[in-house]
């Protein structure tokens, strides 16, 4: 082949890559942002909450998971959507042994979601979601946090107060969005 020729078709192979390009990452970037704009359209009461927590009695590691929740989960929704959700992570033995000394932790499903690993399957969940960009390592620490958290937060002395500041959150949110209050929670 000459030379000339090799010069050439390099350079409609590069005038191709570059003009591929851009329409690749549009497309990338558009589908990041219909889940951003998916997450923003349907709130949900945990959205009227804080979204910060007190985590100085944490240890080191709960308190990683908690920066890296700051960061990562508040792409698409506020870190107020984890951090006054109803889901309340425990191990099937946890969950024998409240029965007895927490019983009111089962009887309403939208103040606290008691399952085995709900945290850890909602962390996947959001982590499938396009633009999401969680390494799985992290994802990890995240949902270790949100499980040791909402235990400390939702259970045992700190039941009430939880509690009372989910119904108060739930109640705002039905006044202000009956029809998606509706659809999160009484369609079934
Ligand atoms: C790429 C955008 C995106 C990122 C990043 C994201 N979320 Fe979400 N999140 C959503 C969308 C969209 C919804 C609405 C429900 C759905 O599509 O699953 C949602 C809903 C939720 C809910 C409410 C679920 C319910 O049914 O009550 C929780 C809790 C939540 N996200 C936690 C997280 C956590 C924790 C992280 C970080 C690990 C995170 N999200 C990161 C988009 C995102």
């Amino acid at each position: 082949m000459n030379k000339k020729l090799v010069v050439a078709a390099f350079a409609a192979l590069v005038t191709v890559s570059v003009l591929n390009f851009p329409a690749f990452s549009e497309g990338a970037k558009s589908a990041a942002e219909l889940e951003k704009e998916k997450a923003l359209k349907n709130p949900y009461p945990n959205d009227f909450g804080p979204d910060k927590i007190d985590v100085s009695g944490y240890t080191p590691e709960q308190q990683a998971g908690y920066k890296l929740l700051q960061d990562k989960c508040s792409r698409c929704h506020t870190p107020s959507r984890p951090l006054n959700s109803q889901f309340l992570q425990l191990k099937p033995e946890e969950q024998a042994s409240m029965k007895t000394s927490n019983p009111e932790i089962f009887k309403d499903k939208l103040v606290w979601q008691v399952e085995d690993s709900i945290w850890q399957r909602y962390v996947k969940r959001m982590m499938s979601k396009p633009g999401c960009a969680i390494a799985d390592a992290d994802g990890r620490k995240i949902f270790t946090f949100l499980r040791d958290d909402s235990k400390k937060r939702k259970t045992g002395a700190n039941a009430k107060a939880w509690a009372e500041h989910r119904k108060k959150l739930l109640a705002q949110f039905k006044e202000k969005y009956p029809a998606r209050y509706k659809e999160l929670f009484e369609a079934q």
